[in-house]
């Protein structure tokens, strides 16, 4: 029989990971043929809650599920992973200045970092969803010398995915015929997403919609402050949809993405169009033989250099601001 893929998946306990394990043990992960090993990591006070959910997987009587571990200790958890996803991170709380915020997510980060230097597998892929996932993606990577750094990605998954949804629904059309979306940036309120090199059943994006005034008051702000409007309609922030990028994000890695079509993720910028190299930024990207190729060449118009720019800069005063911390 083949090994279990060991998958650490970090704040097991909360609303995430509570809609994330199941689908990853249900085998919509990696692929239906892949056995699991899943560990969870969790700090002291919700190792129960983490029992708990793991009691409830084991009555799915899963049969790709190999086993679970838990634990407080990252070293433990993070020992021979091949998936990491970083998902618990320290939320802002009500008077917290950014500083602050950073700092507390580099105490998570770095040490996550640093036990995945020590103890993960040769192929270890992680992905950070835990806010501000770029820079905590980017404090993590730091914190991992020896692991190559393209490993390290950040998640824009969901955003690409609210923007294929809300430019099927302008041009009434299925999600399967929208192809070519691209988040650019941050993954915050200044994401840039692009429809001018999407397609939609073959033709241009941009051209169909034929509405700028959309593109600009409508649909970028929709996307961008897309994760507000839940908290505000749902009383709890998106944990469904996030799991579910979560899930497209790792599965594509992995297993390639579809011809004809891309798909976005925060990764160390190569330099290309013109993001400062290093920094963990959002691209059009292929997934090929299990690695995240950017896609080259595409024109980059003056709307959209505007605002990719605006969404790098801020990147670029992040990774100042965790430097000054002494965090990376
Ligand atoms: P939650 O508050 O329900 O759960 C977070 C869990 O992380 C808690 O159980 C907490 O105990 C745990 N945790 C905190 N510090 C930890 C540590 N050092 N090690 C292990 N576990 C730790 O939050 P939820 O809704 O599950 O969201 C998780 C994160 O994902 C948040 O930072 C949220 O902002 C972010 N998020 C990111 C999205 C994206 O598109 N990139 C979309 C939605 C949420």
């Amino acid at each position: 029989a083949q090994a279990p893929v060991k998958v650490t998946v970090t704040g097991a306990a909360g609303q995430i990971g509570y809609a994330l394990l199941f689908r990853i043990a249900s085998g919509q992960l990696l692929g239906p043929d892949k056995p699991v090993r899943l560990s969870l990591l969790e700090i002291p006070q919700a190792v129960r809650a983490a029992e708990g959910t793991a009691m409830e997987l084991d009555d799915c009587a899963f049969p790709l599920l190999a086993g679970i571990d838990i634990t407080d200790d990252p070293r433990l958890a993070f020992d021979g992973v091949n998936v990491a996803l970083l998902v618990g991170a320290r939320p802002r709380t009500k008077g917290m200045e950014r500083g602050d915020l950073l700092e507390a997510n580099g105490g998570i980060f770095g040490p996550q970092g640093e036990a995945i230097n020590a103890g993960a597998a040769d192929d270890v892929r992680v992905l950070v969803v835990g806010n501000p996932a770029n820079t905590n993606a980017l404090i993590a990577q730091s914190h991992a010398p020896d692991v190559p750094a393209e490993r390290f990605t950040a998640m824009t998954r969901l955003d690409h995915n609210r923007a294929i949804s809300q430019l099927a629904n302008k041009l009434k059309a299925p999600v399967s015929s929208v192809k070519k979306m691209t988040i650019w940036g941050n993954h915050s309120a200044t994401q840039y997403p692009d429809i001018f090199h999407a397609e939609v059943d073959g033709t241009n994006a941009a051209a169909a919609v034929d509405d700028e005034a959309w593109v600009r008051d409508q649909f970028i702000p929709t996307v961008a402050k897309r994760g507000a409007a839940i908290i505000e309609a749902r009383g709890a922030s998106s944990a469904a949809s996030a799991a579910n990028a979560a899930i497209d994000h790792v599965h594509d890695w992995v297993n390639g993405t579809p011809a004809g079509d891309w798909t976005s993720v925060a990764l160390p910028s190569d330099g290309s169009y013109g993001v400062p190299e290093g920094l963990i930024s959002s691209f059009p990207v292929v997934s090929q033989d299990g690695r995240w190729e950017i896609v080259q060449g595409l024109e980059i118009n003056q709307f959209s250099r505007e605002r990719i720019d605006a969404s790098v800069a801020e990147l670029v005063e992040e990774r100042e601001a965790v430097r000054k911390l002494g965090l990376i």
